[in-house]
């Protein structure tokens, strides 16, 4: 079965819906690592002590330092895919091209519609009938790699960035399972920076 390296920074309830979806059998795959900037992220109490690493970037000597020992302690567990669940930080060239075509990152909109933060009040602020999430390749320019795919909700009159963030997250999960199926089968890969479905160019994002 495949396997899944998990970057978070937080609650980690995106990665707890990769974990069901393995228990329930419906996803064959298995988490092998999750790696955390923040050493109390609940996230990593997710998965047993073994597979835990933190360290803090401030403890390095410079971003490279600690991308270089993140992209080693994720090397060592042989992933076949790198997702980035709620990873609050960007990630330099470096790492990405490490693993370039294998990282992902499920952003809580509809890109190319608010890239980076406060992705919710952003969407108030537009004045945006619709919001929703997006699951995406990782690239070294921020959340603008291929979109995979995306689901989306509405946004309603009197929604504040939480209630509208908390009816993202409740479909963030499925978006991401399914993606993960797609990806682990095997139909869903990255060729040339492009996505390719059961062997065909994906010319827009798929809607999940
Ligand atoms: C999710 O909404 C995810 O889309 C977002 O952080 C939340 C993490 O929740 N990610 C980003 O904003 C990435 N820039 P979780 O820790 O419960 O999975």
């Amino acid at each position: 079965s495949a396997r899944i390296a998990v970057l978070a920074s937080g609650r980690g309830s995106n990665l707890q819906a990769v974990l069901d979806a393995i228990a329930a059998g419906r996803l064959d795959a298995q988490v092998v690592g999750v790696f955390s900037d923040k050493p109390d992220a609940a996230a990593l109490q997710r998965v047993a002590a073994p597979l835990r690493w933190s360290a803090r970037p401030r403890d390095f000597a410079s971003r490279s330092d600690y991308e270089q020992a993140l992209g080693d302690a994720i090397a060592a567990t042989a992933p076949d895919w790198i997702l980035c669940a709620g990873y609050m930080r960007i990630l330099g060239a470096g790492i990405v091209q490490r693993f370039a075509g294998r990282m992902i990152n499920i952003h809580p909109s509809l890109l190319p519609r608010h890239k980076g933060l406060h992705t919710h009040q952003q969407a108030i602020d537009a004045g945006d009938a619709e919001h929703g999430a997006s699951v995406h390749l990782v690239t070294a320019e921020l959340d603008a790699g291929a979109v995979i795919a995306q689901s989306r909700v509405p946004v309603l009159p009197g929604d504040d960035a939480a209630v509208l963030a908390e009816r993202v997250l409740a479909i963030e999960h499925p978006l991401l399972v399914a993606c993960l199926q797609l990806l682990c089968s095997g139909r869903l890969a990255e060729q040339d920076g492009k996505l390719q479905l059961d062997g065909h160019t994906l010319f827009s994002p798929l809607t999940l």
